[in-house]
């Protein structure tokens, strides 16, 4: 390399992608290098070509050039990066990410899974309390965080009527999830609905929950001891969805879709931001994907095929087929009363499997590291023959 290229190269090492927040150098998009008389010409490899922030980087990039070499003229070949490459820049930036984020109570081994879809009403939060309950009757301490602020349904659905309480001072303090007790396990929950209408802790802090409601669900929350955090996400791809990749880099997303029309166009673009914010998808759930008749046979009331159609494009698994539910008894029962049940119904046998897959494919990492309780915990939980630990 000539010395031209060299100061040029140096100049950009503080060049940084603005999506990934990575240098350039760093992620392997700066391949080359080239002064060639008057002219610099930048050879860029992009995680995709079609990439909307191509012209920001190579404005960056020029402007460097030139304030490395005045006069320069400067070109660029552009190439997309393949898979391999684009993998391996994708899990560094995951990897600074999880450097620089805020720090929360979660425990290190403990698996987050952010239930995401593109548009409402598809079941994220009956899938997301379902997974709950049913990881909790296999004996877990589950996390549920309700993500959901201005369209809650986790306490309803769970049956709980409950206040939540802060602990420390006006400027420390910490939210005590509500606890319910599912068979040998555990769950712990946060909702807007355990905030909202109370009088006494109202003044003290409901203002500045309902600011930032997430961050608060996230950061300012006991999650100590949970083996999983479940997030029921608010519908589509808001600021939510954005802050999820900030404060939570090592959350897995497991996309809702349904045979519907549209419904899989919109989980595309959740699958979309959820990649760009280096979040890794685990998977498709497809949510009342057929009706079992009193005949035993299955009827695709929404159609069919579209959900593998998504998958293949996206390539993703489809963890799930979740069938349409009687809606006999629905409103009357809770969630944890349903799975309780000799019957609980198709749909919810279905994400019982579910969840007994991602206690497999998701377990939570025991984390040994020197914590005597931690030891003793894990040592009751084999005793009790939980699964999942490894
Ligand atoms: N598999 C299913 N079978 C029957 N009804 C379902 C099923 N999944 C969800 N529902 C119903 O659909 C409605 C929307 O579900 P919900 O979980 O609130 O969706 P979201 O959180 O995505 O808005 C609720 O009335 C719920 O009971
Ligand atoms: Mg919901």
């Amino acid at each position: 390399m000539t010395e031209p290229e060299e100061a040029i190269r140096a100049a950009l090492s503080s060049v940084v992608d603005p999506e990934l927040g990575v240098g350039i150098i760093e992620l392997g998009m700066l391949r080359d290098v080239r002064v060639d008389g008057g002219r610099a010409i930048v050879q860029l490899a992009l995680t995709t070509i079609a990439c909307p922030l191509r012209a920001r980087i190579q404005d960056e990039i020029r402007s460097k050039v030139v304030a490395a070499h005045p006069g320069l003229e400067v070109g660029f070949e552009v190439v997309q990066m393949d898979a391999s490459e684009r993998s391996r820049a994708m899990k560094l930036a995951r990897a600074k990410a999880a450097e620089a984020a805020p720090t929360t109570s979660i425990p290190a081994g403990s698996r987050v899974i952010a239930v995401a879809s593109g548009k409402g009403g598809v079941g994220k939060s009956t899938i997301t309390a379902s997974l709950g309950v049913a990881l909790a009757r296999s004996g877990y301490t589950v996390g549920l965080l309700d993500a959901d602020i201005w369209g809650f349904s986790l306490p309803k659905l769970l049956g709980v009527e409950a206040r939540a309480a802060a602990t420390g001072t006006a400027e420390e303090w910490r939210i005590e999830p509500i606890r319910v007790n599912v068979g040998p396990g555990e769950l712990r929950v946060v909702s807007m609905g355990f905030l909202t209408e109370d009088k006494s802790s109202a003044i003290m802090w409901r203002g500045l929950v309902l600011n930032r409601a997430f961050q608060h669900f996230v950061e300012d929350t006991d999650w100590s001891e949970v083996d999983y955090l479940l997030i029921d996400m608010p519908p589509g791809t808001g600021d939510i969805q954005m802050g999820l990749a900030r404060l939570l880099p090592h959350a897995g997303v497991l996309v809702v879709t349904t045979p519907h029309d549209n419904a899989g166009e919109v989980a595309m673009r959740m699958v979309d931001m959820a990649r760009k914010g280096s979040l890794p998808v685990l998977g498709v759930v497809e949510n009342m994907a057929y009706f079992v008749c009193e005949h035993g046979e299955r009827h695709y009331v929404f159609g069919r095929g579209s959900t593998e159609d998504l998958c293949a494009q996206l390539s993703l698994p489809l963890l799930a087929r979740i069938p349409l539910g009687s809606q006999e008894g629905r409103a009357e029962a809770t969630l944890p009363e349903r799975l309780d049940s000799d019957d609980p119904g198709d749909d919810l046998a279905a994400i019982s499997a579910l969840a007994q897959d991602l206690a497999r494919t998701v377990a939570p990492i025991a984390d040994m590291s020197g914590c005597t309780s931690r030891l003793a915990d894990l040592e009751r939980r084999m005793l009790s023959g939980r699964p999942g630990l490894s």
